[in-house]
């Protein structure tokens, strides 16, 4: 059978969907969410797993291939493995993974495994505990370490490490950071900060393109015509023997959205076509007022037709109010 091709009005395949099945989450990190956030969407309003279920599943039949589950933290939603096991079902998706903070790792690894996510990724920005209590605000290390061991355990491969490098705040840790990586097995990805609601715009950015520089000196890496499974925007170093990998994520210093890949859904079932830009599509009234499986797909196609070209970081630095976590990272 011949694979159908999603794509957007700038000749880009989409075949990639970032699923948020939670915009809640048991940290605060500050470049993320606020303290005291409030804006959180009414039970009611999350798509159910049937609802995804049928969702994705019309995604699947015109050419969606790949799925992430994200949040918000995922792992705060009920049953999640239940979902994976779904999605994971679903014609078409070949490849099913998590991004977490890994504080609930312990608990659903093995379960998580077993539904079908094959590759996960943790974020952790820093080693020191009193650093991720700071950037978190809570006294999550000895929680999220126990997570990734426990991810070790139940096989998952690749276990990516997610650092949202700050200057100031954890660029003295980076090195200590890849020393763990390769002692431990994981591929490093750093992340600069992208100005996404008032606490992105609030963290101090760092360019990562001089770290890249150093790190490639210090540690012996050279550049990677291996992009990871999947192909993201990320660029990856390695070791000669690619044992260890690093990527940079670098939206500000070196942007890929030419190579765009992806869209994102909320847990309300809003279609975000871009990170860096409010263009929207609301598939939960769709979903709940009895449209047919064509309606559905046809919907689709219409909604790709608004993903934008390329984010506006640089040029509109104010432009994105929502959070993170709203949107799922
Ligand atoms: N800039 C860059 N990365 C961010 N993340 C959350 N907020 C931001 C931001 N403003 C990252 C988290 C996590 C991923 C889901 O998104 O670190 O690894
Ligand atoms: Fe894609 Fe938008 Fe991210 Fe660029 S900013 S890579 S277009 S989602």
């Amino acid at each position: 059978m011949t694979i159908p091709i999603l794509s957007d009005p700038f000749g880009r395949r989409i075949e990639y969907l970032r699923l948020s099945v939670t915009d809640r989450c048991d940290l605060r990190c500050s470049y993320c969410m606020p303290e005291d956030f409030k804006g959180f969407e009414e039970p009611a309003d999350w798509l159910t797993f049937d609802e995804i279920e049928r969702l994705l599943g019309a995604f699947a039949r015109l050419g969606l291939q790949r799925v992430r589950m994200t949040g918000g933290e995922p792992l705060l939603r009920r049953h999640l493995p239940e979902l994976a096991a779904r999605i994971a079902a679903l014609p078409n998706i070949n490849d099913l993974s998590l991004s977490t903070n890994a504080t609930q790792l312990d608990k659903h690894a093995t379960a998580l495994k077993a539904a079908g996510v094959s590759r996960i990724n943790v974020s952790l920005d820093s080693l020191q505990p009193e650093r991720i209590k700071a950037i978190t605000g809570r006294d999550a290390l000895p929680d999220i370490l126990n997570g990734l061991a426990h991810a070790k355990a139940a096989g998952f491969s690749p276990i990516k490490i997610n650092m949202v490098a700050m200057k100031g705040t954890n660029d003295d840790e980076i090195d200590d950071m890849v020393a763990f990586c390769i002692e431990q097995g994981f591929t490093l990805r750093l992340i600069e900060t992208m100005p996404i609601g008032d606490t992105g715009r609030n963290t101090a950015y760092l360019d990562l393109q001089p770290v890249k520089a150093r790190l490639a000196d210090k540690f012996g890496l050279i550049e990677a015509s291996f992009h990871g499974t999947g192909a993201g925007p990320a660029r990856y170093l390695a070791t000669p023997d690619g044992a260890f990998s690093v990527g940079f994520i670098t939206p500000i210093s070196q942007h890929f959205c030419a190579t765009c890949n992806r869209v994102r859904l909320s847990v309300d079932g809003t279609l975000y076509l871009c990170l860096g830009q409010d263009d929207k599509f609301e598939f939960r009234p769709l979903l709940r007022g009895g449209i047919s499986d064509t309606e559905l797909e046809d919907a689709i196609r219409l909604a790709l037709t608004h993903k934008p070209e390329r984010h506006e970081f640089l040029e509109q630095p104010h432009k994105i109010l929502r959070f993170m976590s709203m949107t799922g990272g």
